[in-house]
């Protein structure tokens, strides 16, 4: 059984990628920094459904923890297959005056740092089995631009630009590295999202509609799976048709 890693997998999107992961056939070890409770409410599901899944407690922005956790996951699944880089920290949103390199430094940990540390851990590995996957998940905002965010952002953006340059730095070894871009994704931090907000936002989408966590987890399935086999570099855009453009 090959072996999923998802980062930040004890609620919201990665707990349903998780779980998705899982009914498609994968082991997955779910990550999670503090949510001990909800980590292993998702590992109770998946093994309830007949999947195999661990909990994996570590802060993907620290270097010796996520190489610690790498080695716990490991022992209790094999070797990680596909990493899924999904955990986020807060995300907050201020005008520019009030923006710090501090506030950018802390969305690049999330989106950067913690995707490169985690891929130099497993890198040698892969490369001996030339085999790997990388599926990032993004964001809309890095093309929409939306003010007073640009922390958030920038980072998303310099995610979006880092899978386009390992997925042909890697390829020749026979790894895949692509990204997924979700919009607004209703999940349980939104939970008090103001009706106006909603209103604005859905008369900019085309579809009219709110995505589901499922249909992010639908295209991370895919993107992992065999039939996804010929698709590297490739930024896959879950929003309902906002960035046609
Ligand atoms: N939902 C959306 O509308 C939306 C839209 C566009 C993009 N995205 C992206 O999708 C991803 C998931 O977003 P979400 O809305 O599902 O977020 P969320 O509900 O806030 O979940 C964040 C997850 O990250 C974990 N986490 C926080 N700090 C961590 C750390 N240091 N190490 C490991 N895990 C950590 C949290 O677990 P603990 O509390 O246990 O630490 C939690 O499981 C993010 O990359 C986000 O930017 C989301």
């Amino acid at each position: 059984m090959k072996v999923a890693l998802v980062t930040g997998a004890s609620r919201g999107l990665g707990a349903v990628i998780a779980r998705e992961l899982a009914d498609a056939g994968w082991a997955v070890a779910v990550n999670y920094a503090s949510d001990a409770q909800g980590a292993a409410n998702v590992v109770d599901t998946i093994r309830q459904r007949g999947g195999q899944a661990c909990t994996a407690q570590f802060s993907v922005i620290d270097k010796a923890q996520l190489v610690g956790g790498l080695e716990t996951i490991r022992k209790a699944l094999g070797p990680v297959d596909l990493i899924v880089n999904n955990a986020t920290g807060p995300q907050p949103e201020m005008p520019l005056m009030e923006q710090s390199w501090r506030t950018y430094l802390d969305q690049l940990e999330f989106f950067v740092k913690a995707p490169l540390e985690l891929l130099h851990a497993v890198l040698p590995d892969w490369r001996a089995r030339k085999s790997g996957r990388v599926i990032n998940i993004g964001s809309e905002v890095a093309e929409l631009g939306n003010p007073n965010f640009g922390n958030y952002a920038s980072a998303k953006g310099a995610m979006l630009s880092m899978t386009r340059s390992w997925a042909r730095e890697l390829a020749p070894e026979g790894i895949t590295v692509n990204l997924v871009a979700p919009g607004w994704i209703p999940v349980e931090r939104h939970a008090g999202a103001s009706q106006q907000a909603m209103d604005n936002y859905l008369a900019q989408t085309p579809l009219s509609h709110f995505g589901k966590p499922e249909d992010i987890a639908h295209a991370v399935v895919f993107l992992a799976s065999s039939k996804a086999d010929f698709i590297t570099g490739q930024k896959l855009a879950l929003n309902g048709g906002r960035t046609l453009l």
